[in-house]
């Protein structure tokens, strides 16, 4: 099965937005990645949900937020809303993981559950059946451009092994670091969904930057 390739917007040139996401969409990428920040949970803050539903016209590409926010339980419904897709929220960030993804699921969305590099995978165990994506970060959130850890790898295998073993469909998504080289790595560990920002944006050629991921996930082993 082909990757799917998520761009992230913390990356792109803000001034030059529409462009932006024309850019990824155009190449072939299928989820747009939103940063929402909350300076709390993260020490950077971002965007909120009424600039998500500004977007939202703007592309048909599937809107994927992540948000690392304390007590996302508050910010659910204003995220459903602005029209998100996909709503993920970290494990650490809520003492009733459980509530926050049923209140995902019944507002129609797709629920992910987040994990940051320190958490282990059985801090999710009791929610994996229930979960549309699961996302591992592979840096510490709060920032774009930081290095891969590849001490995340594991995890990854591990939700792989346990998807199979359960007979479970759950995607799992990569975050951080993500370059024409960790990809591979992540790829093969199981991830599917990637996302990518610096990597896309930060140089020349957005375009041919998502369809080098895509190549790299295609199933056909290409390395340059
Ligand atoms: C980090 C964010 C990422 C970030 C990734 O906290 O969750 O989505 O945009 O940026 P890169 O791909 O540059 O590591
Ligand atoms: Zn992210």
């Amino acid at each position: 099965m082909a990757g799917i390739i998520a761009p992230s917007i913390l990356s792109a040139d803000y001034t030059n937005l529409e462009r932006d996401v024309k850019i990824v969409e155009n190449a072939g990428a299928e989820y747009l990645h939103i940063d929402i920040m909350d300076g709390s949970f993260v020490p950077a803050i971002s965007y909120g949900p009424n600039w998500v539903k500004q977007l939202r016209p703007e592309t048909n590409m599937t809107l994927d937020v992540h948000m690392m926010v304390v007590h996302p339980e508050n910010f659910i419904d204003q995220f459903a809303d602005a029209g998100a897709d996909i709503i993920g929220v970290h494990v650490e960030a809520t003492p009733h993981i459980h509530r926050a993804l049923q209140m995902i699921q019944n507002r129609g969305v797709k629920a992910e559950v987040v994990i940051n590099p320190g958490t282990p995978v059985s801090a999710i165990q009791p929610v994996l059946d229930m979960v549309d994506q699961v996302l591992v970060m592979t840096v510490n959130p709060g920032f774009g451009g930081q290095k891969f850890l590849p001490s995340t790898l594991d995890k990854i295998s591990q939700l792989n092994t346990y998807r199979t073993m359960n007979d479970l469909n759950f995607d799992i998504e990569v975050d951080g670091g993500i370059n024409n080289e960790t990809i591979r790595l992540a790829y093969e560990a199981g991830a599917n969904v990637f996302v990518a920002g610096s990597y896309v944006y930060d140089k020349k050629d957005p375009a041919a930057k998502v369809a080098q991921l895509m190549k790299l996930t295609s199933g056909s082993v290409v390395t340059d």
